[in-house]
């Protein structure tokens, strides 16, 4: 087995600042750090990019943030992503980031952005389901893209009830429990796919 530290980028798929989904991936993240992964955060409000038209592209060229984008996916082996549910599904700015960084750029090797990545997914809203509707179709995405994605997966219900008002730190010791364990099975998989590389 190698002895080197799985590379986790982490964002959410919503651009709010207080978002559930966010507060809920700090804690994915800490299960993650303590499991020995070397884990870079990022949030998408930081690259905005245009809803992707192929028109655009050929006459504008790449958009740079999402050639900064793509740069952080090839550094990184592996994804922790936590996304809202929209509407059954997961939300647009996401779907744009990674369609974005699936075109071909002239900077970064198509097949190192996504191909062989491994992802683990969580949802939080504040209703019943929370949000598990929306993973079916982001792991529909990403397994497009070439991402393996684990078979793990969190759906954080009644998101609000389990912070501190708008707090980060996850109160709730069953879901922290759960997330934590989310992230280290990723650091885990990480290893395992790894070893000897
Ligand atoms: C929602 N929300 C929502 N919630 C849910 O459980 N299922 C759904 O299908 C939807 N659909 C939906 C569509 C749109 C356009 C919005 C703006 C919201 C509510 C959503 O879960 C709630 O706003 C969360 O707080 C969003 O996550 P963040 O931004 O807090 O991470």
């Amino acid at each position: 087995m190698t002895n080197k530290r799985p590379k986790i980028l982490a964002f959410a798929g919503s651009l709010r600042e207080r978002s559930l989904n966010k507060r809920v991936l700090k804690t994915a993240i800490r299960g993650a750090e303590d499991a020995g992964a070397e884990v870079t955060s990022v949030d998408l409000r930081d690259y905005p990019m245009p809803l992707y038209n192929s028109d655009d592209h050929e006459r504008d060229g790449f958009d740079e943030n999402a050639l900064r984008l793509q740069g952080l996916l090839v550094e990184h082996d592996g994804l922790l992503i936590a996304s809202p549910e929209y509407n059954g599904s997961l939300p647009a700015a996401l779907k744009n980031a990674i369609d974005w960084a699936s075109r071909r750029s002239d900077r970064y090797e198509r097949g190192k952005i996504f191909r062989g990545k491994v992802a683990a997914m969580m949802t939080a809203s504040p209703g019943s389901l929370g949000g598990v509707r929306s993973l079916a179709h982001l792991r529909g995405v990403l397994t497009s893209v070439g991402v393996i994605v684990l078979p793990q997966e969190v759906a954080v219900t009644f998101a609000e009830d389990k912070f501190e008002g708008e707090g980060w730190e996850m109160t709730d010791e069953r879901t922290k429990v759960n997330l934590e364990a989310l992230g280290a099975a990723l650091v885990e998989m990480l290893r395992m796919t790894r070893a000897g590389s």
